[in-house]
Order: C-alpha cells, then sequence, then structure tokens
C-alpha cells in the first residue's frame, strides 16, 4: 500500500503523493494544458461526445478508476467522463509511457487525481493502480489488464463496488480472456480493442507510424536501404511493416499464424523465420503479444550494430535477461538507446528498455487516430452504466450501434460523405428470391 503523507496547503504532500495523485512536478502543468488542447482539436468526435455529456451527465456518481498509458489523448478522455458527471482516477498502465507534463496538468488543471510518473519503478507502478483502486471504482478502464489483474488477487474487497469494465488493448483482451475461462472474471468487461473503429485505424495506422515515429527519435537512422525485421503480422504488424515499406526499408516478416504470414507475403514482404533473419536485420520490431520472441540465439546471430525495439504491451518480447548474460558489458549510447557489447565485439543496441517504443521515446498515437478509439471508451462507460446489469461476468464485443456511431462521426468531422442503400437495394439484400 502506498504511504500517504500529510498534505500540503496545495493538496501535495511534500513526497509528491496525495490524494489528488503522485505526479512528477505540478510546475510541468502549463506545458501539459498546451499539449492536451493540441490533441484535443484534434479529436473532434470526442469533442462531441464530451459536449453531449456535459448536458446530459449520464455519468453522475459513478467512479471511474482508469489505467491507461498518460499520453495527451488519454488526458482528453478523461476530461470527457469527468464532463458526463463521472468521478475519474487515472493511473499509468506502463512505466515508461507517462508524459510527466500531462499528468500534472490532470492534477492541477482538470482536478483530476493522477498517479503516474515517467520511469516508475516496478514497486511504485503497482502503488499507484493501487491507490487508483483505492478510490472505490464502479467502473474499471485497463490497457493491459494489470489493474483488474490486481483487484481479485490484492485487493479482493474492493471487487463489490465494481459493475463493470472496459479494456483497450490486445493483451488485454487475451489475458481476461483466460481469466473469464478460469472464472476469475467477476464482472462483464468490454473488449474496446475489438471494436473495428478501434484496431483497425489505432493499432494498424497508429502503431504503425508512431512506432517507427519513437525509433527515429531514439535513433535517427535511415529506413530507406535497411533491413527491417517485424515479428507478427496482425494490427499492429501489418501497419508497421506498410510503413517502414514506405520508408524504403526491406521487410522481412516472421510469423506463427500460417494465414497471417501468407497475407504478409502477398503483401511484398518477404516472410522468413526469425532464424533466417537474425543475420539479415538492421532494426528488429516486436509486436506479437507473445514473449521472448528474440532470444538468445537470435542475439548471437545479429550483425554488429542491429537495433532491436519492442512495440507489443510487454516489455516480455525481447528476452532481456538473456541479453544481458551474453554482454561483456553495456552503456547509454544516447537516450532509449542501450549499447549491448557482446563476447568477440558486436554490438546490439536496445531501445527504450524494450517496453513500447512508441510511448517511451515518442508521443504515442496521434491524436486524430486515439479521437476513435477513446470515443469507444466513452460511450461504452456510458452503455455500462446503463445495462451492465444485463451482461454476464465475461469479456463482451463493443455493440455494433457504438462502432457504428464511432465511424459516422469520424467521417462527418473528416468532411465526408457516403452513399446510402436505396429501398430496391435494401430489399434486394434482404433476400434470397432474385438470382442468376
Ligand atoms: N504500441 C502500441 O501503442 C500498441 C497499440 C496497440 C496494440 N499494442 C500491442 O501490440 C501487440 C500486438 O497487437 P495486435 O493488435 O497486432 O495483435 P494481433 O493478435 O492482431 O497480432 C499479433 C500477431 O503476432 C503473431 N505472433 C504471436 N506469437 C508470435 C511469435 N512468436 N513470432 C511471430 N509472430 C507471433 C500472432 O500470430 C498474430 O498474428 C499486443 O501486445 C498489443 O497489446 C501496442
Amino acid at each position: 500500500m502506498p504511504t500517504r503523507k500529510t498534505e500540503t496547503k496545495n493538496g501535495i504532500a511534500a513526497n509528491g503523493e496525495a490524494k489528488t495523485g503522485h505526479v512528477k512536478d505540478l510546475k510541468l502543468a502549463r506545458d501539459g494544458k498546451a499539449r492536451i488542447e493540441w490533441a484535443d482539436r484534434h479529436m473532434p468526435v470526442l469533442r462531441t461526445i464530451r459536449a453531449r455529456f456535459a448536458k446530459q451527465r449520464p455519468l453522475k456518481n459513478v467512479r471511474i478508476a482508469a489505467c491507461l498509458h498518460v499520453t495527451t489523448e488519454t488526458a482528453n478522455l478523461m476530461r470527457t467522463l469527468q464532463a458526463g458527471g463521472a468521478q475519474v482516477f487515472l493511473c499509468g498502465s506502463n512505466p515508461l509511457s507517462t508524459q510527466d507534463d500531462v499528468a500534472a496538468s490532470l492534477v492541477a488543471d482538470f482536478q483530476i487525481p493522477t498517479f503516474a510518473i515517467k520511469g516508475e519503478d516496478h514497486k511504485t507502478y503497482y502503488s499507484h493502480i493501487v491507490s487508483c483502486i483505492e478510490a472505490r471504482p464502479n467502473i474499471t478502464m485497463d490497457d493491459g489488464c494489470d489493474l483488474v489483474t490486481v483487484l481479485p488477487t490484492k485487493m479482493k474487497p474492493y471487487l463489490k463496488d465494481v459493475f463493470a469494465g472496459t479494456e483497450e488493448t490486445s493483451t488485454g483482451v487475451t489475458r481476461l480472456r483466460a481469466m473469464a475461462a478460469d472464472k476469475t472474471l467477476r464482472y462483464p468487461v468490454v473488449a474496446i480493442n475489438d471494436a473495428d473503429t478501434k484496431h483497425l485505424f489505432d493499432n494498424r495506422y497508429g502503431t504503425g507510424q508512431s512506432t517507427m515515429d519513437g525509433v527515429l527519435r531514439a535513433t535517427n537512422m535511415l529506413v530507406a536501404g535497411s533491413t527491417v525485421v517485424i515479428a507478427g503480422y496482425g494490427w499492429c504488424g501489418r501497419g508497421l511493416a506498410a510503413r517502414a515499406k514506405g520508408m524504403g526499408a526491406t521487410v522481412l516478416v516472421t510469423e506463427v499464424n500460417p494465414v497471417r504470414a501468407l497475407e504478409a507475403a502477398m503483401d511484398g514482404h518477404q516472410v522468413v523465420s526469425m532464424t533466417e533473419a537474425a543475420p539479415r536485420g538492421d532494426l528488429f520490431i516486436t509486436v506479437t503479444g507473445n514473449k521472448s520472441v528474440l532470444r538468445r540465439e537470435h542475439f548471437a546471430a545479429m550483425k554488429d550494430g542491429a537495433i532491436v525495439a519492442n512495440s507489443g504491451h510487454f516489455n516480455v518480447e525481447i528476452d532481456i535477461p538473456a541479453l544481458e548474460r551474453m554482454s561483456v558489458g553495456k552503456r547509454m549510447a544516447r537516450p532509449y538507446v542501450e549499447e549491448y557489447r557482446l563476447r568477440g565485439g558486436r554490438r546490439v543496441y536496445l531501445l527504450g528498455e524494450g517496453r513500447l517504443i512508441n510511448l517511451a521515446a515518442a508521443e504515442g498515437h496521434p491524436a486524430m487516430v486515439m479521437d476513435m478509439s477513446f470515443a469507444n471508451q466513452a460511450l461504452v462507460v456510458e452503455h455500462l452504466v446503463r445495462h451492465a446489469d444485463r451482461l454476464e461476468k465475461d469479456v463482451h464485443g463493443v455493440p455494433e450501434a457504438i462502432d457504428k456511431e464511432v465511424a459516422r462521426l469520424k467521417l462527418k468531422s473528416m468532411g465526408t460523405t457516403i452513399d446510402s442503400l436505396t429501398p430496391a437495394q435494401a430489399k434486394y439484400l434482404s433476400t434470397w428470391s432474385e438470382g442468376t
């Protein structure tokens, strides 16, 4: 449990922790606010929902504990939930993804208790999750399922107040399904990731672009002419491969799923095993949601100067302990770039401690794409307040009406019109009598 110090006049204790949150430095709030407002300008769908929430207050008296990457876009989601009448408590969903200026502004400008510090250690990371659970949430909002897994294991008494939850990402949904299978899941959770308006855009275009952004900010490497190895051709991998190819790289893809491997091949990428890829790659990026995808035998075969990075949810995709054991020395080559010197003198560069590189070294997904993911979050929370009592303690999809509404609002904000079915077309599609 986190220690609670006596609050000072401004509500923040001497160690920075208080019921108003635990952030790095409140003096960063001014920069954070400006960046939150910039993101807001690129989140028209969420703004529309916020305006309606402010009038209708559909989340009145609901307490929400959110464990999300503390970014400018997340700040705007928190503002939207707050506008709907909810009391919101926020902690980070990764020790390295927090934007300290945003966390400061959430506390100072928006009165949203926020517990997150970039670079926090494992103990502090979990103490921040505990602080959010101590707020006795009715709804949990997770990204990776770290908050939801703490509830039934370490903080069981708090379960009685929770009636529903949401989960943002693929890895979190995988964990939730495992919890549902062994009956550990005690309330219904909606898998936001499964909405078309989430994974088709956020995972593909958002992760694709922002991962390259993270790699470039960390290394300033030239992508054109290089060989980029992408492990995993799911929604994130597809987007990433397209971006790397568009920047002039030769893209090698590794997969374990034959259908996805085939898709990668027909998208024009070379599909190889990691054993084949290891001596060829200049840059390796894992996005599988799996563990030890890059491991000892691969590091042993890599070229001098190979760069390894991860954009999957957890920092287990690269076997860092194995890399440590194989190394005779290491040093920081530049921020977010750790040089490991192997026996024989070859060097392997690990980016951002193997944590999601788009959030560690860059700013995460652009606001324009998070607009849709977080519109789903806001509308699903409203849906859960009304209907959670009718849902099984299981993992549920986003209602199709919400998914379509988000797409409709996004198209509207882009000034794009689409056709609608004529009555004859609608009839044709719902009958079987007309044929050859
Ligand atoms: N960086 C970010 O901001 C961000 C955003 C969205 C999702 N994610 C995370 O990225 C990861 C991937 O998400 P996704 O939506 O693409 O998932 P997905 O399930 O669509 O794709 C994962 C792919 O990896 C493949 N795979 C699994 N084990 C493998 C292995 N050993 N070698 C090669 N391929 C393997 C699977 O067959 C699958 O095709 C998840 O951990 C997810 O939570 C990160």
